[in-house]
This record gives C-alpha cells, structure tokens and sequence, in this order.
C-alpha cells in the first residue's frame, strides 16, 4: 500500500474536525493503521482515492471514527465517583421529594458506565421512577453494544463491579444485564462538540464526562466548559477522569469535596455534598440507602477482605487481579504507602494494567507527586496506545 503522509495529515484534520480528536494523544500511527484497515475492508489501496470515499460519504465518516475511538471501560471504573454518586443522589433524594434526579454519561462507550450509574442509584435506595440516564456516545460499534448490554469478563474488572453480579445472568454470549436495568439508561449518538444539538435543554444534576476530554485537541476544552454549563444544573455534579481535572483550573467549575471523585460543581453553589441529612423523624418517604455508600468503607468489612485476599496470595500465589484488589482495600483504608506497592507489583505482573496504572495515579496525585503522577500518565497513554494499535479491525 501506498504511504502518503500530506493526504493521512488531512485526514487527521478531518478527524479533529469532526470529533474533536487530538491527534498526538494517540500517535499518527495509531490514526494510521485505522486508515490502512478501513482501506483494507473497503478494497481501496490508495490514499487518495480513500479522502475522496470520507469526503463523498458521511457514512464512512462514521466507520473511521470508530475505527480510531479508544472504547476502553469497564464497569464501576475508578469507584470513587459512583461511591459520591449513591451519597449525593440519596441526598438529592431527602431533598427533593418527588423530583426526578436527571443523569447524563458521554462517552457512555459500550454502556459500562452507565448502567453502572444505574445499578449505583438502584442500590443507593432510589426507585427506578426516580431517575433519568441519557447515555451518549459518537461510536456506534460501541452504542450497538451498549444496547445489547451482554458483557464479557474484561468489564467486571473492579472489585465493586463484582459485588454487583447478581445484576447479570450468565449466557453462552456473555454475562447479560437484567432488562429491568436496561430499560433505565436512554442511548443517543452525539457529538460532545456539538451535544448541544443532540439533547434536549432540560438540566442535568449529575453528569459523567470521563475519559474523553483527554482525546480532545485542547482548542475544544473550552468549548466543552461551556456544554457543561449549560447542561449541568445549578446544584449539580460533573464528573470527570481524573487526568483530566486540570482542565477545570481558571474555570467557572471548582472541585467538590469529594475525595477521589474528580467531581465539580459550579463556581458560588453550595457544594452537595454539603446538604445535611434529612431529620429521620421528620416524616415522609424515608429513602434508606444500601448501596455503596452505606457500610462499604467499614473498616471491619475490609480487615477481614484484607485478610481473606493475603490467605488467597499465600494459597494461589500472587496476580496482579489480587494485588489491585490489596491495592483497593489499602486505598480505601487510606494507608497509601501500602497501596502504592501493591500496585507496583500489579503492574509489574500485567504491565498493561491501565487500572493498576489509573489507581496508582489518582493517588499520587492526591498525594502531590506530581513528577509520579505524569510518568503514570505517560504510562497509562502508552498502554492505551498499543491496546488500540492491536485491536482487530471488527473489534473495538
Ligand atoms: C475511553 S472511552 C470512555 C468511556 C467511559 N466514559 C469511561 O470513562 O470508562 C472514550 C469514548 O469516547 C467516545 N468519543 C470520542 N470522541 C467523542 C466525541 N467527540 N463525542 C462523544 N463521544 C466521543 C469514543 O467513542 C469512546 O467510546
């Protein structure tokens, strides 16, 4: 095949116009080999008559940008913002009687995030009349799986995700969602530098905009800024990964205080996390929560976990799930020393580990090491590279 680099240049622009994309954050190859297999399944051996295909046809728009979509996620990923999200809706809840709480997760990539949004309110008290999901994604592969909601093992790979199993039956295709819980998330395809035409102007209290940001060629940031604003409500939350909070500085959001969320409210609101709980005799609906915020960090529970995964590691010897899981209870026990080593050796077990390598940053950046943390991001794009690199053409 023919290598012409001015005409994969104007295709990378065609991609940062059309979603936004910041090419270096994933590498020219990358974008590369996402042409060459387009062209490989379209039967086209030149680049050229390949810009003159994208040009003449939107559809093949969309296949390229699905081709170069980094769909990577899992379900409950980072648990922190969806252990802020079960206390802030309960919270909304007291607050608010009657008032349907409205969520939007873009990228919702294949559906992970949120119906783990979903299963988190479940669990947090909220009946399923009492919430809105609006999921967005521009990757339709990844809507397709979204709405199948038949999962594989990979997506399971947090521990609170495997607390929630009983939300899944096992099939011959893989661990299928309850449909109950399907039917609370709505998925749309949109465009986040142009979402402001895809939905509607009703406010959001909560949104989750996680992973994305960091794709983004830093001309859209601002842009985004000002979706966020418009769509999220006065007394809302955004959520964002946590490479990605630095973003937020100058801006008209500041950091709500939830600790390792990475969760913003608007400049001049009272923080939600400030409503106190409601006076249990004050009558009413009393909405019990159950979920991950009640009881999860008793530190009885995590001894014995701690205990029962260092017998596994004396039993099975080490892997790297048991040592992120360690990693997991040291973190939440906030003994970061601890948590740090084991995440090291999870890494150094599976070096494509991105949550052994997400987790490790998020607390060296709690921990003001910033030189730690931006050689574990560094990392974490490396690994994000070669993971899209060796995706087969079909599959994301
Ligand atoms: C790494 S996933 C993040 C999924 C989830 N939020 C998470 O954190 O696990 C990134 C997703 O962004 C989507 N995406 C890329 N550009 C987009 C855009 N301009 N608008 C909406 N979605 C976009 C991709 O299709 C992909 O599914």
């Amino acid at each position: 095949m023919q290598d012409a680099s001015p005409l994969t240049a104007i295709l990378e622009s065609v991609l940062k116009e059309s979603m936004g994309l910041n090419i270096s954050s994933m590498g020219t190859s990358v974008i590369k080999h996402a042409i060459n297999r387009r062209m490989r399944t379209l039967g086209i051996d030149n680049t050229f008559q390949y810009l003159q295909k994208i040009k003449a046809s939107v559809v093949e728009l969309h296949e390229l940008i699905d081709e170069v979509a980094v769909n990577e996620t899992w379900f409950f990923r980072d648990e922190a913002p969806f252990l802020a999200l079960g206390e802030y809706a309960a919270g909304f809840t007291r607050h608010n009687k009657g008032q349907v709480l409205r969520l939007l997760s873009i990228p919702c990539s294949s559906g992970e995030e949120p119906y783990s949004m979903a299963i988190t309110l479940l669990e947090a008290g909220l009946p399923a009349a009492g919430f809105v999901i609006d999921a967005v994604d521009i990757s339709r592969q990844s809507l397709n799986r979204a709405r199948e909601g038949v999962y594989r093992g990979h997506s399971f790979r947090s521990p609170l995700a495997q607390r929630y199993q009983r939300y899944f039956t096992k099939t011959r295709q893989g661990y299928a969602l309850d449909p109950a819980v399907k039917a609370l998330v709505r998925f749309h395809r949109g465009n986040l530098i142009h979402l402001n035409r895809t939905l509607a102007s009703a406010a959001y209290q909560v949104i989750f905009c996680r992973n994305l940001l960091i794709y983004l060629d830093a001309s859209f940031h601002q842009q985004a800024i000002n979706t966020f604003e418009n769509l999220l409500a006065a007394d809302g939350l955004l959520f964002v990964g946590h490479a990605e909070a630095g973003i937020f500085s100058g801006s008209r959001f500041v950091q709500a205080p939830y600790p390792k969320a990475f969760a913003f409210h608007k400049r001049g609101q009272t923080p939600p996390l400030a409503q106190a709980p409601a006076d249990p005799g004050a009558g009413g609906q009393e909405v019990q929560p159950r979920g991950p915020s009640a009881g999860f960090v008793e530190s009885e529970r995590r001894d014995l976990e701690l205990e029962r995964h260092e017998e596994l590691l004396r039993q099975n010897g080490p892997s790297a799930e048991l040592f992120l899981k360690l990693a997991a209870i040291f973190e939440t026990k906030r003994d970061w020393g601890s948590a740090i080593k084991m995440l090291k050796k999870a890494i150094y077990l599976d070096p494509n580990s991105i949550e052994a390598v997400d987790m490790l940053a998020a607390i060296y950046q709690r921990l003001g090491d910033e030189k730690n943390y931006q050689a574990c991001l560094n990392r974490g794009r490396r690994i994000v590279n070669r993971m899209t690199a060796s995706m087969p053409a079909e599959e994301a």
